[in-house]
């Protein structure tokens, strides 16, 4: 069962009840923008949430249910969640780390973290009698929200941005979705704005600007995140947790899921929160001590589409400044190198904007601020089967041979650098 007792706003404590909100905090917006988040009874989920009882339980993000929206236990599932944590050696040695883990989201099933959030703002679709979802997206939160929407049996409208990365609006296709690309992003926030105001659509993403971040019952569901990492660590939390950053729902979420586990007393320490950003409106924040995220240009072209927005939120400055974290930008000329190191040496192919995470690591290395024998944990939000052009943009051409032998291994070694071993 839940222990949702309503919504808190993450700036001023202002509460609410469990109501459809998604519009952020109407007590403080005259200040900044900041999103309401859900809150939970702890002190009664802590008779029943603890690590002896989590043990018993099957795999996927339903076994948190005591820290979950009401609803969850029925909710359309597609085995999202249970994603593994990999120990990278090989790329860990490459930074001069000793323990360097991998979240691998790219698991999930529309091949995004955006999964966590979809299924559990759908969960809560029921309950506010949705009939019709919608999100404005260019990639990964309309592939999900399509996915669980067409699961729950509801219908679902994207709005996305005419040129937008084809492989992920394909997807969404896929699903059944009513894509719509709009000239202008400002149209995309116009036209979902007034689908939530005057038509009752139910939206899982931000529909209007300065933005406060998404659903927020969806935004929850990344604590998830935080929860699978310490049980993956045997209840030890990483000193890092490091993520490739847009509106940052993914960093708050997980923050707060780490946030009530050393409330409940189930671990002891929290990690320093990381926001990999490419256009830097965090760091800006960050450096001046403000509440109010400044807007700031994303460089395109883009290689790191997915998380190229000029302003991110409150709540996720709010998670980096409770945790003592840190901002780093990376760089889009980066990426396609950075996305061949993981692949091929790791096995992971990871969308390049989840690579952004793995540049602002290294920036923390090279710093001296991330030591040897940290434990880093880097969340690869997304597959690189999401955006293969930039993969193929950067890799060579393949060479085409006939049956003859020697030829062959001539074209290897030419190619490839392959000799046989003597
Ligand atoms: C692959 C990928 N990584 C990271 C992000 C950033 O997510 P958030 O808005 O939660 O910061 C997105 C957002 O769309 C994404 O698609
Ligand atoms: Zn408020």
């Amino acid at each position: 069962m839940s222990y949702l007792t309503g919504l808190v706003c993450i700036r001023c404590a202002a509460s609410f009840g469990i109501e459809p909100r998604f519009d952020g905090c109407p007590e403080c917006r005259g200040e900044a923008p900041a999103n309401l988040t859900p809150r939970y009874d702890l002190d009664d989920a802590a008779r029943e949430f603890s690590v002896a009882s989590l043990r018993d339980r099957p795999p996927g993000m339903r076994r948190y249910h005591e820290l979950l929206p009401p609803d969850i236990q029925d909710a359309a599932t597609l085995g999202e969640g249970d994603t593994p944590l990999l120990h990278c050696e090989r790329y860990g040695r490459r930074l001069g780390l000793d323990r360097l883990f991998l979240k691998d989201e790219s698991r999930n099933p529309s091949g995004s973290f955006k999964d966590r959030l979809a299924y559990t703002a759908l969960a809560m679709a029921k309950r506010f009698s949705a009939r019709t979802v919608g999100v404005s997206s260019t990639g990964n939160a309309g592939a999900a929200a399509a996915a669980y929407a067409a699961r729950a049996g509801l219908p679902c409208i994207v709005l996305t941005v005419q040129g937008a990365a084809s492989a992920i609006v394909t997807q969404m296709q896929a699903y059944g979705a009513m894509v719509v690309a709009t000239r202008t992003k400002a149209d995309r926030w116009k036209l979902l704005r007034t689908g939530v105001a005057e038509w009752g659509w139910y939206p899982t993403s931000p529909y209007f600007g300065p933005p406060v971040g998404s659903n927020p019952y969806g935004v929850d569901g990344y604590k998830t995140l935080a929860y699978e990492v310490c049980e993956q660590l045997d209840w030890e939390p990483p000193d890092w947790c490091v993520l490739p950053v847009a509106y940052g729902d993914a960093l708050f979420g997980m923050w707060k899921g780490f946030d009530e586990l050393a409330r409940l007393g189930l671990i002891r320490k929290q990690p320093r929160m990381v926001a990999a950003e490419m256009a830097g409106s965090l760091g800006a924040a960050l450096a001046s001590g403000e509440d109010a995220i400044p807007e700031i240009p994303a460089p395109s072209p883009y290689v790191a589409g997915s998380i190229s927005v000029n302003q991110s939120t409150y709540q996720a400055l709010y998670a980096l400044r409770v945790s003592d974290g840190a901002a780093r930008m990376a760089r889009n000329d980066e990426l396609p190198g950075l996305q061949r190191h993981l692949a091929a040496g790791e096995g992971v192919y990871a969308e390049p904007s989840s690579l952004a995470a793995l540049a602002a690591v290294g920036r923390l290395c090279e710093e001296g601020r991330i030591g040897r024998s940290d434990t880093v944990v880097v969340v690869n939000t997304a597959s690189g089967l999401k955006d293969t052009a930039t993969t193929a943009a950067a890799a060579p051409e393949i060479p085409i041979v006939d049956g003859d032998a020697a030829p062959f291994l001539e074209t290897l070694r030419e190619a490839y650098g392959y000799r046989l071993e003597a």
